[in-house]
């Protein structure tokens, strides 16, 4: 896929106010993208997150330092499915303001995992993939079938921020488990962004390298970056009408080198 890679059609005008939902309500890179945004432009904000979540007092806390007009949670565990339709009919449509269109959603949520445990022990396969592919995916769908009833109904054509990940480009054998449910989740969001661009719906498909955050206390790893820089750039490449972006930048020339290296070369990368 281009770093390049542009929405085939020309910008719409974003419109001039709405609510921003983010799934995955307590995430640290999420959080970081909804701040810049409300920074630009300030209000509603509608966290998706574990209701039991220790982190959840503090990620609203931070929304309402960042300018949100109002904070409301709604409460999903990702991993029941059959919850999925209600959750997102719920975020979509804020009862306390039911004229209020949706600007923007985030989708943020995903598990990183012990990676040798995630192959060896095959429910730990299943929970990450049922997390990072399965309900991204389907809260994709839910999600886009609700900014195209939005559009329909005379609103503003809204847009989705589709946190992936660099481990998504090309699987590798030290986190194959992460990297495949990622590289599922990116496929369906770059697809989602194509099929939606005729409405002017338009899908953000960021893919960070090493984020120092929650999930990764405790790792270290090359070309880390906190939050806030990949919040930075998720705001240039909506400036810009991007429809992939890298974070840092130099993973664009890293991955397009990597990407096209012949197995037996990568394989033998120790990363
Ligand atoms: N950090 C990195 O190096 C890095 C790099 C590339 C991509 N990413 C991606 O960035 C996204 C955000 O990660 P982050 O770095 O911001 O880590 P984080 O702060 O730990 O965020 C992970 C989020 O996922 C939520 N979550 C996990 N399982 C869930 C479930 N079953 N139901 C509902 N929510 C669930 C967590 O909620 P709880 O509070 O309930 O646990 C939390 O909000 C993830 O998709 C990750 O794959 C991260």
């Amino acid at each position: 896929m281009s770093g390049q890679a542009r929405h085939a059609t020309g910008p719409e005008p974003t419109p001039a106010d709405g609510s921003l939902v983010l799934f995955g309500g307590t995430s640290d890179i999420g959080l970081a993208i909804a701040e810049a945004l409300l920074g630009d432009r300030p209000g509603p904000v509608t966290l998706v997150a574990r209701p039991q979540s220790p982190r959840l007092a503090r990620a609203r806390a931070r929304m309402v330092a960042a300018g949100a007009t109002g904070v409301r949670v709604v409460g999903l565990d990702v991993r029941d499915l059959d919850a999925h339709a209600d959750a997102v009919d719920h975020a979509m449509h804020d009862p306390r303001a039911p004229q209020e269109p949706v600007r923007t959603v985030i989708i943020a949520f995903g598990v990183l995992g012990d990676p040798e445990a995630a192959w060896q022990d095959p429910r730990r396969t299943r929970a990450m993939f049922t997390v990072n592919t399965t309900a991204a995916a389907s809260i994709g769908a839910l999600v886009a079938e609700a900014l195209r009833a939005q559009r329909r109904g005379g609103g503003p054509a809204g847009r989705i921020i589709a946190v992936s990940s660099v481990a998504a480009e090309r699987v590798r054998r030290s986190n194959f488990v992460y990297g495949a449910s990622k590289a599922g989740m990116d496929g369906f969001f770059i697809g989602l962004g194509q099929a939606l661009a005729p409405e002017h719906i338009r899908v953000l498909v960021v893919r960070p390298g090493f984020v120092r955050s929650a999930m990764t206390v405790g790792r270290r790893a090359g070309l880390a970056v906190d939050p806030d820089r990949v919040a930075g750039a998720v705001v240039r490449a909506l400036d810009t009408d991007r429809a992939v972006v890298r974070v840092p930048r130099i993973f664009t020339p890293l991955m397009a080198i990597y990407r096209n290296l012949p197995d037996r070369i990568a394989r033998r990368l120790a990363f």
